[in-house]
């Protein structure tokens, strides 16, 4: 496999690029990038997927958020087919994803759209059905799927990462356990719900650990700064002050259930100031501060 210069440089500065975006995973980013490294270099298990995961850990700590953005980084954007497991559960929405029944191992027609490279993700694996189990071993062991008309999909030049909250609830009463000891017993938990020809079969399995109030903060930070470039793009220019994250955080802090809460708290205090603005005759631009009730927060000069 020969890499341009670019392409190799890239890929020795992936991990400083994904850590700056997920907080608070640093173990987990290297023990990833090292199998996206091989995988790139086509140095994985020949004839399987150029990697394979299985990301644990509790919920809104960054399982997905990686998968989309190590894929977006090596691969470009809307690589990622994301299916959910637990919405293929009943006999019509099986049939979506694998077509008849009475063709085991075979899936629908709608594959075929996942042509070139990318990555499949397979979130909530422990409620997979058993069909669709059977035909994810074919994928880790032979990179190949056959549609219901015979057609044969390649691959080998797909990641595939399965995501699991198994053990989330569990890692929330071991408030201040050791990552070690946590990552324990999430995976003592996933051997035991999983079927072991899963495990035999993944690349690498990683615990994402849980987010403490600082990792949270930093979250906030760059959550703020993000939507304000995403803003920036449509042509509004918000200037956000250093205590606008006090507002995002008081907000936004959620022990268990992770940065999610902090991303919608950010996007929703953020947009709300923006539309008063809007509503109020502003043109979307100037300084953005904590509003003096402390709970929102405002867009320009003064107050309309
Ligand atoms: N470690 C992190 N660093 C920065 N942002 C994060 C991190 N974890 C989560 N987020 C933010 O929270 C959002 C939700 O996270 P994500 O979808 O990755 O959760 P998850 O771990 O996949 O949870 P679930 O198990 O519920 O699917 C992300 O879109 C991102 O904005
Ligand atoms: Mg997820």
């Amino acid at each position: 496999m020969t890499l341009t210069n670019d392409q190799r440089d890239r890929l020795q500065t992936l991990p400083a690029r994904l850590k700056a975006i997920i907080t608070g995973q640093d173990r987990v980013i290297d023990q990833v990038v090292e199998r996206l490294q091989h995988g790139e270099l086509g140095l994985g298990a020949p004839g399987r997927p150029k990697a394979s995961f299985l990301f644990l850990g509790p919920t809104g700590v960054g399982k997905t958020e990686l998968t989309l953005q190590f894929t977006a980084d090596l691969l470009g954007p809307n690589r990622v087919v994301r299916l959910d497991m637990s919405e293929y559960q009943t006999a019509d929405r099986l049939g979506l994803l694998l077509g008849s029944a009475n063709e085991p191992g075979r899936v629908a027609e709608g594959f075929d759209a996942c042509a070139g490279r990318g990555t499949l993700l397979f979130d909530e694996i422990e409620k997979a059905h058993p069909r669709v189990l059977d035909v994810l071993l074919q994928l880790l062991d032979a990179a190949r799927l056959t549609t219901g008309r015979n057609r044969v999909l390649d691959f080998s030049d797909w990641y595939v990462v399965l995501t699991s909250n198994i053990g989330g609830p569990r890692l929330m009463t071991l408030r201040k356990s050791k990552y070690e000891t946590m990552e324990r017993l999430v995976r003592q938990d996933a051997q035991r719900e999983l079927r072991p020809e899963i495990f035999a079969r993944i690349t690498l399995t990683v615990v994402f650990a849980k987010l403490d109030y600082d990792a949270q903060c930093t979250i906030a930070r760059g959550l703020i700064d993000r939507e304000c470039v995403a803003l920036a793009g449509r042509g509004f220019a918000l200037a956000p002050s250093g205590s606008v994250s006090d507002v995002v955080i008081q907000r936004g802090y959620h022990e268990r259930l992770g940065a999610r809460p902090m991303r919608d708290a950010a996007e929703l205090l953020i947009r709300n100031a923006l539309a008063r603005d809007l509503l109020c005759g502003g043109a979307g631009v100037g300084p953005l501060r904590p509003h003096p009730d402390g709970n929102q927060l405002e867009l320009g000069l003064a107050h309309r």
